[in-house]
């Protein structure tokens, strides 16, 4: 007699055999279905764990915030609408993107911007990498430059990510190069001048679902610069940021103070800035 789960393995098999012939069945789920499922679901709860953190030990009444981008910062933002709603606390919130505007709108927070609030007490964000020293790898979703300026008027920047963005070095996990935001009529000389300078290659994001480039929230292109070797970070930021046409770089240098890393096992990890 066989086990449910070799009977599911065994019609994975013969409906992969069979073709298309049975897309209409009601498949069982195959067991790397399921390691998938499992390791999205782990990875959810990481972004989750740490975004609760950052919220709890960071937010305080009649703070100005800044709202990060991607997906580990919806976990703070619903965060922090429970704590505001409980709590009654008097939080403003400025969003680092469009995304980070509706997420504010949507769970029932104040919005505002740096007109009116041009100092802000914390600003919470994710990240696609981290090293050792707090240097951070941003952009994957497109939003660098908000982001860098919303954090870089924060008198604190915590940083929130699961277990897959902690590295030692930069490039170890990320492998998708640094985003880099530029003006689009100079996108092929700074994708050049990049690769001459620092090696490596620079190539411009395309988008999903749309003919053409990713635009930025803010009109612009997007390169992707993978390189090839380490590099003193905080000197190639400079010397990126130098390049005519460069609006921003994806290098987040001696900004971050905090970062809380989601870890597999539930825990959640702290990185603090090293004191050189
Ligand atoms: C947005 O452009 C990024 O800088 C994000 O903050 C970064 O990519 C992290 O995103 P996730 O929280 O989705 O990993």
């Amino acid at each position: 007699m066989r086990s449910r789960g070799q009977r599911a393995a065994l019609l994975c098999r013969r409906l992969v055999a069979e073709g298309t012939r049975h897309v209409h069945r009601r498949a069982p789920r195959c067991s790397s279905q399921s390691i998938s499922g499992r390791s999205r679901a782990m990875t959810e709860e990481a972004k989750k764990r740490a975004a609760w953190a950052a919220v709890n030990n960071h937010v305080q009444n009649n703070q100005v915030l800044g709202i990060g981008s991607g997906s580990t910062i919806v976990h703070a933002v619903q965060k922090l609408a429970e704590r505001v709603k409980q709590e009654d606390l008097n939080i403003v919130c400025i969003p680092s993107s469009f995304q980070a505007r509706q997420l504010i709108l949507q769970n029932g927070l104040t919005l505002s911007d740096l007109d009116r609030h041009p100092e802000l007490n914390v600003a919470i964000d994710g990240a696609d990498e981290v090293d050792l020293d707090l240097n951070l790898i941003k952009g994957g979703g497109g939003c660098l430059t908000q982001e860098k300026i919303v954090a870089g008027y924060a008198k604190s920047f915590i940083v929130i990510a699961d277990y897959r963005k902690k590295s030692e070095s930069l490039g170890e996990q990320w492998k998708k190069g640094i985003p880099i935001e530029v003006i689009p009529m100079a996108y092929v000389p700074i994708s050049r001048a990049l690769a001459k300078r620092f090696g490596g290659v620079a190539e411009l994001r395309m988008a999903v679902n749309k003919a053409g480039p990713v635009v930025t929230d803010n009109g612009n292109f997007l390169l992707d610069w993978k390189f090839d070797k380490v590099h003193n970070w905080r000197e190639a930021n400079v010397a990126i940021k130098m390049i005519p046409g460069v609006v921003e770089t994806g290098l987040f240098i001696d900004m971050a103070e905090r970062v809380y890393f989601g870890m597999e096992d539930g825990s959640v990890s702290v990185r603090e800035k090293p004191v050189h």
